[in-house]
């Protein structure tokens, strides 16, 4: 088993470059699939998600060449094959595959992992999307047969803004016979980020990054180019890790606006922020204020962040308060804070937190990717060791974390126990 070890109370200085995001690009890879000639996509963060939907790509037949941060797909030679229980739960995020498999072959039959650590997570608004495109949505058990002799452009209402939902009704309606409407669409950069790509392969979407999103079905997908963009969630990790041990720490290659909402709370609770054009630098300070923060959709300040947020409340002169409004169960590194030294109690779905708090090293458990995250912004912090189990979670959505900490003078291995 691996384990990841940290020496704390290090001051970390130099530059940490950000990755590909996660999120756009395990919508990307599987969106691939519905060019009729071949996909170019770099900027690719190199973890494990990634490995996951190569492997199934590779399990469709389809071509997959990956070197260093890029990847060339062509799914000329794909085979329209169900994937597999196996291949289904490997990630979440296959269930990607739905939407572009019932796209291009108006059918997909896969597996669904259903609900997860944070929560149950259903998929009942991608199901309700493909049916209002004609499609026909069989389900046994955790295996789902969705089929359409035709798809026909619709409109389409979301009862809530979600990412995945968007995306996946994206993906079945861009070859759809006329206009799909998705209203309440989710806002997030990375739909955004799907959205240009299917655009550079012919597609015609208009609204993305809008709670209206146009979609106007063609009959052909070129081939095309495409850049992943900045991972605001890993960006947004790295930076509340400088407003803790920064003396300072560049955030480099990061979209300031896609962050603006945590930007604005750290600037709030006094933390000393440089933000330029694709960078922030951040530097610890002796003191910070005390906040609330409330989990909101795109703008508003990201749910991936609270965990790792919460680590620097402790820190506050007061009491603040973490509001989780879009996950049912995303507290589960709580615990493990307590057990570090935290002064943090749960109470429905708000975190109180009294600070300032001296952490001291223990042993804790990774228990999801972001509470993970927060593990090691806690081990950071705390004087001593920390170590972290489970770190499988973190390694899913971080490039070469250790590589980039201990880049900037932080003391982070991963052991084999
Ligand atoms: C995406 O998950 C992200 N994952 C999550 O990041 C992120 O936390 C979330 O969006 C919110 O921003 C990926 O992009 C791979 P939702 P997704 O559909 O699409 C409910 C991380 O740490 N819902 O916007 O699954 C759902 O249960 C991960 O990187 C339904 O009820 O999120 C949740 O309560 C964690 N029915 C809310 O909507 C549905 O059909 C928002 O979910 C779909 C969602």
């Amino acid at each position: 088993m691996k384990i990841m070890e940290i020496s704390g109370g290090k001051e970390l200085s130099g530059t940490i470059r950000i990755s590909g995001a996660k999120n756009a690009t395990v919508a990307l890879i599987p969106a691939a699939i519905l060019t009729d000639e071949e996909a170019t996509i770099c900027n690719i963060p190199e973890i494990t998600d990634t490995d996951a939907l190569c492997d199934i790509l590779k399990a469709l037949n389809v071509k997959v060449s990956r070197a260093s941060e890029s990847i060339v797909i062509n799914p000329q030679e794909m085979q329209d094959i169900e994937i597999t229980e196996k291949f289904s739960k490997k990630l979440r995020a296959s269930y990607y595959f739905m939407g572009a498999l019932l796209g291009k072959y108006k059918k997909a039959v896969m597996y669904f992992p259903g609900g997860c650590s944070i929560g149950a997570r259903p998929i009942d608004l991608h199901l309700k999307g493909f049916e209002a495109l004609g499609a026909k949505v069989t389900n046994e058990k955790n295996k789902y047969i969705v089929e359409a002799e035709e798809l026909k452009g619709a409109n389409i209402y979301l009862d809530i803004a979600s990412v995945g939902a968007t995306i996946n009704i994206m993906l079945a309606a861009v070859k759809a016979k006329g206009t799909t409407i998705i209203d309440n669409a989710a806002k997030e950069p990375e739909i955004v980020n799907v959205a240009t790509f299917l655009n550079n392969m012919g597609a015609k979407i208009t609204g993305a990054g809008t709670s209206t999103i146009k979609i106007e079905g063609v009959d052909y997908l070129h081939r095309c180019f495409h850049e992943v963009i900045p991972d605001r969630i890993e960006a947004g990790t790295y930076i509340i890790i400088g407003a803790l041990c920064g003396t300072p720490l560049k955030i480099d290659n990061v979209i300031p606006e896609h962050i603006d909402s945590l930007l604005s709370k750290l600037e709030e609770i006094g933390v000393d922020l440089e933000i330029g054009a694709d960078y922030v630098i951040v530097s610890k300070a002796n003191s910070y204020k005390p906040t609330t923060i409330k989990t909101a959709v795109y703008p508003g300040f990201p749910t991936d962040l609270q965990q790792p947020f919460t680590v620097l409340l402790t820190q506050s002169n007061g009491k603040s308060k973490v509001v989780e409004t879009i996950f049912e169960n995303r507290f589960m590194h709580i615990p493990y804070l307590k057990e570090l030294g935290a002064d943090v109690t749960v109470k429905n779905q708000t975190v109180t937190i009294i600070g300032p708090s001296t952490l001291k090293g223990s042993n804790v458990v990774a228990t999801d990717l972001r509470a993970g995250a927060s593990m090691v912004v806690a081990g950071l912090l705390a004087e001593g060791t920390t170590t972290i189990t489970n770190i499988e979670h973190i390694l899913r959505g971080y490039e070469q974390i250790v590589e980039k900490l201990t880049g900037v003078g932080a003391k982070i291995t991963i052991k084999e126990i």
